[in-house]
């Protein structure tokens, strides 16, 4: 078996993928789930202050290709969520866990990390830029000076480990802005790409889910592509000293694989782990472990970062 440690930050894992928020996190069930499975660690469900129903029902649909979700950001609310990962870093002291979380106002940020800052978490935080679905509110993190205002706030009080969760960008110009917003704070990470907003299913004559008139983040196969390109160009653009958990469209040990090929130093899964729950873990490392073999690498760092490109051919006009 080839190794598949991987570090962000100066945190150690001794595995390479794990859930991304909003998947199998949402209590201590879940999370225990994902923690005596093969990822290498969790995200807890995005936290915010107070606890959230989310969405009305139907919010989240699979499809062959992948899902739609418009979950709302349901969930326990911060308390919960400290707390709850406080009793994992107990039993598991060596193993670093992250917690997500988010405002759903602008004055919410402040009181969000003073907590975060007053508890014990020792862990990363990954602050979600990037929900598409809570009504009436835009993706933060689509507006770069936002993201300068609230990573300015939230950095003057927390000084852990911290990421952002960000939205797929689709304009080379918009990974610019991002990447210079982004390399002005002591960033430990982030993770791309959140669900791409906004998108539509329709099965028979009505929409696969119900809030926003049908509207929801998409998930899966849809959009690894997106997940691949935006890796691979905040690899170029980040300073090296922020790490990059790649997600988006894993299905298989070949997907996991070509997120690092991009640079990816972890590997997220959702739509698939939504779909066939935490065993997954333990498929995807036995399938990316066997391409590695095939290949002869033995550590992810032997393939991070080195996709090719062809060289260019020079076209004539006939
Ligand atoms: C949700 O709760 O709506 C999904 C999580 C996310 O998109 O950040």
């Amino acid at each position: 078996m080839a190794d598949l440690t991987t570090a962000i930050g100066g945190f150690h894992f001794d595995n390479t993928v794990m859930n991304g928020a909003g998947v199998w996190c949402y209590d201590e069930r879940e999370l225990t789930a994902v923690d005596t499975s093969a990822a290498a660690t969790f995200v807890t469900k995005t936290a915010t202050l107070d606890p959230r129903a989310g969405n009305p029902n139907p919010r989240m649909a699979a499809t062959e290709l992948g899902s739609i979700n418009s979950m709302g950001l349901p969930n326990k609310g911060l308390d919960y969520y400290l707390d709850i990962v406080a009793q994992f870093h107990a039993k598991n002291p060596d193993k670093p866990y992250f917690l997500s979380t988010t405002g759903l106002k602008p004055e919410e940020f402040t009181p969000l990390f003073q907590k975060i800052a007053a508890s014990n978490f020792s862990g990363l935080v990954e602050l979600n830029l990037s929900c598409p679905n809570v009504v009436g509110k835009p993706q933060i993190a689509y507006d770069f000076d936002a993201v300068d205002r609230i990573l300015t706030e939230v950095t003057a009080i927390y000084h852990g480990a911290l990421g952002v969760k960000l939205p797929p960008y689709f304009d080379l110009v918009h990974f610019h802005n991002i990447a210079d917003v982004l390399n002005k704070f002591d960033l430990t990470f982030v993770n791309t790409i959140n669900s791409a907003g906004n998108g539509l299913v329709i099965k028979d004559e009505t929409a696969a889910i119900a809030p926003k008139g049908g509207l929801g983040g998409i998930g899966g196969g849809y959009i690894k592509p997106m997940a691949l390109a935006n890796v691979r160009v905040l690899r170029q653009l980040l300073k090296p000293s922020i790490s990059i958990i790649g997600t988006g469209g894993v299905q298989t040990g070949r997907d996991v694989f070509e997120l690092i090929l991009c640079g990816a130093d972890m590997v997220g899964v959702a739509t698939q782990l939504g779909k066939e729950g935490p065993k997954v873990f333990e498929r995807l490392s036995t399938e990316l472990s066997a391409i590695m073999d095939a290949k002869g690498y033995r550590q992810l760092s032997d393939f991070r970062g080195q996709l090719r490109v062809p060289a260019e051919q020079p076209v004539t006009v006939h």
